[in-house]
């Protein structure tokens, strides 16, 4: 079926969610953390989504930023940077995160389109809300759809269900498009038309689903979303 909807996944696909600890590391003063911050960011971002698994998986849901911050406190502690004035600079550094160059024009090419266009996130509404207004995106996205409407994390088919309640449309109708190799390839199981971001070139994550597209970064959506 064509594609009428094309939804986003928002920390590491539209927002650059290693700004906070690169820009932090650029500050004066910040030499221990600048010397470690790359590590930082790659432990943080790994306790995060792995707190949203397992909260997924005990049925003990809260909200996306008490995960961010339980990610932040597991790798500044790891690294040995325990230090409230530090985290609170990172943790507001994350609410204002910049979106990858390509993201306005490619959001624009979209709408002139005339494609629906979306966040799907485990963001809360007010960060989701932080990070669209400083991209300065809103306008170029028809709805901006959290996971705290159905209590759970990705993956679960919950989430992924908002897309079709809020477009009234079928998943074969919808290009779903992912940073994250597990989110794109769960997408396809749900029944979405995928597309995985691939920044970094690793590997594809072992699951029963596969991704069916990859590309390097997002500037070829709107071809893509044309040819499905
Ligand atoms: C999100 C995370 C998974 O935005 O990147 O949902």
């Amino acid at each position: 079926m064509p594609i009428t909807a094309c939804v986003f996944d928002a920390y590491g696909t539209l927002f650059d969610v290693a700004a906070a600890a690169r820009q932090a590391a650029a500050e004066p003063g910040r030499e221990a953390f600048a010397a470690k911050w790359r590590q930082i960011a790659e432990t943080w971002r790994l306790k995060q989504l792995q707190y949203t698994w397992l909260r997924a998986v005990v049925d003990a849901h809260t909200d996306f930023w008490t995960v961010t911050g339980d990610g932040l406190d597991f790798a500044l502690e790891e690294a040995g940077l325990t230090d409230p004035e530090l985290r609170e600079r990172l943790l507001s550094l994350y609410w204002e995160l910049s979106a990858y160059p390509e993201v306005p024009e490619m959001l624009g090419q979209l709408k002139a389109d005339g494609y629906r266009t979306a966040i799907l996130s485990n963001g809360s509404p007010d960060m989701l809300n932080g990070a669209v207004e400083s991209a300065d995106v809103a306008a170029l996205l028809d709805a901006v759809l959290s996971v705290e409407d159905v209590g759970v994390f990705k993956p679960h088919r919950r989430v992924y269900d908002l897309v079709g309640k809020r477009f009234d449309c079928a998943p074969d109708e919808v290009l779903f498009v992912s940073s994250n190799g597990w989110d794109a390839a769960a997408a396809s199981g749900y029944g979405f038309q995928t597309l995985w971001v691939n920044r970094g070139g690793v590997p594809m994550d072992r699951l029963p689903w596969t991704p069916a597209h990859i590309a390097s970064d997002l500037t070829g959506v709107p071809d893509l979303a044309g040819r499905l």
